[in-house]
């Protein structure tokens, strides 16, 4: 399986952080943010990676991630979408020469995530893969709606919902298959003028190939101030524990 990471966008829910240069490229902690979803790729297996970048700081991305080396990553290309605004989906498009007909892992770049996916990985065959978390505030996201006869099924996605009609969001790590593609040339775009990847699932809903997982572990979207706070609180936390455990069976016997 090949990866895609998207990291365009104008990042302007943080503006004026990202006057400087692209939201993906902020700190969390003590890493820029994009070298979180590069790891949760590798650390599953995939190591040839598609970054697709846009906006006007998109040449910052060479010098921090030069050719992902030292990430493990064997092969890296950069793709450029002309429209920063354009959407998920539309910027996801850039990757189908790139994927060749592989089944594709796609992880938006302000996700960060501890979870180990290397087992839905290797275990993907076809159709769509999505992951779901929990969280107080569906709202901000895509939220599923289940069937109530059988709610492991998934009936509907509906994008940022007045009214979530569960408490899960569809988190920014998706498995496609190789139709992924077909699909997202038949959207339109939505009221935001953005092609949404909520319409892309959708379709994989309609043709019952679409099939969800909870994500097992921390996740969160660092694409607002809030979020993009708590995601650095988070993982300085969870190096600081890191490092006064291994401190501590170092020193006490
Ligand atoms: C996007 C997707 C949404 C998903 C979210 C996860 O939202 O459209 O379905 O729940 O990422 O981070 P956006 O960041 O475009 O508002």
């Amino acid at each position: 399986m090949k990866g895609v990471i998207l990291a365009g966008g104008l990042g302007s829910r943080v503006y004026p952080l990202t006057y400087a240069t692209n939201k993906h490229l902020l700190p969390i902690y003590d890493k820029p943010m994009i070298y979180y979803p590069i790891q949760t790729l590798v650390k599953a297996g995939i190591t040839e990676i598609l970054i697709v970048v846009s906006g006007p700081h998109a040449g910052h991305f060479i010098p921090v991630l030069k050719n992902g080396k030292e990430f493990g990553v064997q092969h890296l290309e950069y793709a450029y979408q002309e429209k920063p605004d354009g959407g998920i989906a539309d910027a996801l498009l850039l990757a189908e020469d790139f994927a060749d007909n592989h089944s594709i892992m796609t992880i938006l770049g302000d996700n960060t995530t501890d979870a180990d996916v290397s087992v839905p990985v290797k275990n993907f065959e076809e159709g769509a893969l999505i992951f779901l978390k929990k969280v107080p505030d569906p709202k901000r996201f895509g939220v599923p709606t289940f069937d109530p006869r059988d709610p492991s099924k998934i009936i509907e996605i509906i994008e940022k919902p007045e009214k979530p009609k569960s408490d899960y969001a569809v988190t920014g790590l998706y498995i496609y298959d190789k139709n992924v593609f077909k699909y997202i040339k038949q959207c339109k775009p939505s009221y935001r003028g953005e092609l949404e990847i909520t319409d892309v699932n959708n379709i994989y809903i309609k043709n019952k190939a679409l099939v969800w997982a909870e994500l097992n572990g921390y996740w969160l979207d660092a694409g607002t101030h809030e979020t993009l706070f708590a995601a650095n609180l988070y993982w300085a936390n969870k190096k600081r524990t890191a490092l006064l455990e291994k401190l501590i069976k170092e020193t006490v016997r």
